[in-house]
């Protein structure tokens, strides 16, 4: 199996004034909605524009990838009818925009547990990941019953299974390649729209060195002024990776 790219917990990182990996928590559709006096699920419609405008941002900056929650494994707690909505809205954008983000030389990935998902949803995913497999833009990764724990555990079996033999514990970078973001360094930014401050069972493992950035903007709300608003944040950070200031001044100033 491929190495990683990097372990922030290994090695030190190259850091880039624009993010190579940006990770989002789209939060706030709901609220979006309400505001308006619309039904919650109008607020999701609506965030598929902004999902749109990031990744045109994104490519258009140069960041390699850009991952999004959009469902999470403890969403299936909401109302049936929200639950089908979102799954019917992946569907549609599936079909919708996979042409349209081969052409523009995207490779799409979505991670997340698909044993729940209808199976003509899972065939949509294969073939799109299938199409755009070998494009180079820009890596948009969507995060789709994804936990951060199911992750981790996920990992861990296929790691166990792949050395049945083993009676020695594992190291940290041989769980690495069996996680499902294996493919793409460690996020730089965090972002989470909405005004909640929380991780809500996202990249666990990943986001160990991350940058986090909260905003009160609601996702719908979200554009890309707003975004600029969060790499700026981003490139007034000091990444130590533990050291200390003073090292980094001699080592290995922050682009
Ligand atoms: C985020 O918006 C989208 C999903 C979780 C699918 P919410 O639906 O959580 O919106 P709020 O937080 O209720 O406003
Ligand atoms: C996190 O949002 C998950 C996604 C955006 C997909 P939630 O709205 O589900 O998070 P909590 O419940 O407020 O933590
Ligand atoms: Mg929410």
């Amino acid at each position: 199996m491929a190495l990683p790219f990097f372990s922030s917990t290994r090695s030190i990182p190259d850091i880039t004034a624009v993010p190579r990996h940006i990770a989002i928590i789209m939060d706030g559709n709901g609220r979006w909605a309400k505001q308006r006096f619309m039904p919650r699920v109008m607020g999701h419609q609506r965030g598929v524009e902004t999902v749109r405008e990031m990744v045109k941002a994104c490519r258009r900056m140069g960041v390699e990838y850009l991952t999004l929650f959009a469902f999470s494994s403890e969403n299936w707690r909401r109302p049936a009818d929200e639950v089908s909505f979102l799954m019917q809205l992946f569907m549609k954008m599936l079909e919708r925009e996979v042409a349209k983000l081969h052409e523009n030389d995207i490779r799409l990935k979505v991670i997340g547990d698909r044993s729940r998902f209808e199976a003509q949803l899972v065939q949509q995913i294969e073939a799109a990941e299938q199409l755009t497999a070998n494009n180079t833009g820009l890596t948009l990764t969507i995060a789709a019953n994804y936990g951060g724990r199911w992750d981790i555990m996920q990992a861990m079996h296929a790691l166990s299974q792949a050395h049945p033999e083993r009676v020695t514990a594992f190291g940290e970078e041989e769980l690495t390649p069996y996680l499902s973001m294996h493919y793409a360094p460690e996020p730089d930014l965090f972002i989470r729209t909405g005004g909640e401050q929380r991780i809500s069972n996202f990249l666990l493992w990943q986001l160990a060195y991350t940058e986090l950035y909260f905003t009160d903007t609601l996702w719908p709300a979200f554009d890309r002024a707003a975004l600029e608003a969060a790499i700026q944040s981003y490139q007034k950070r000091e990444r130590r990776f533990g050291r200390t200031s003073e090292q980094l001044t001699v080592d290995q100033p922050n682009a």
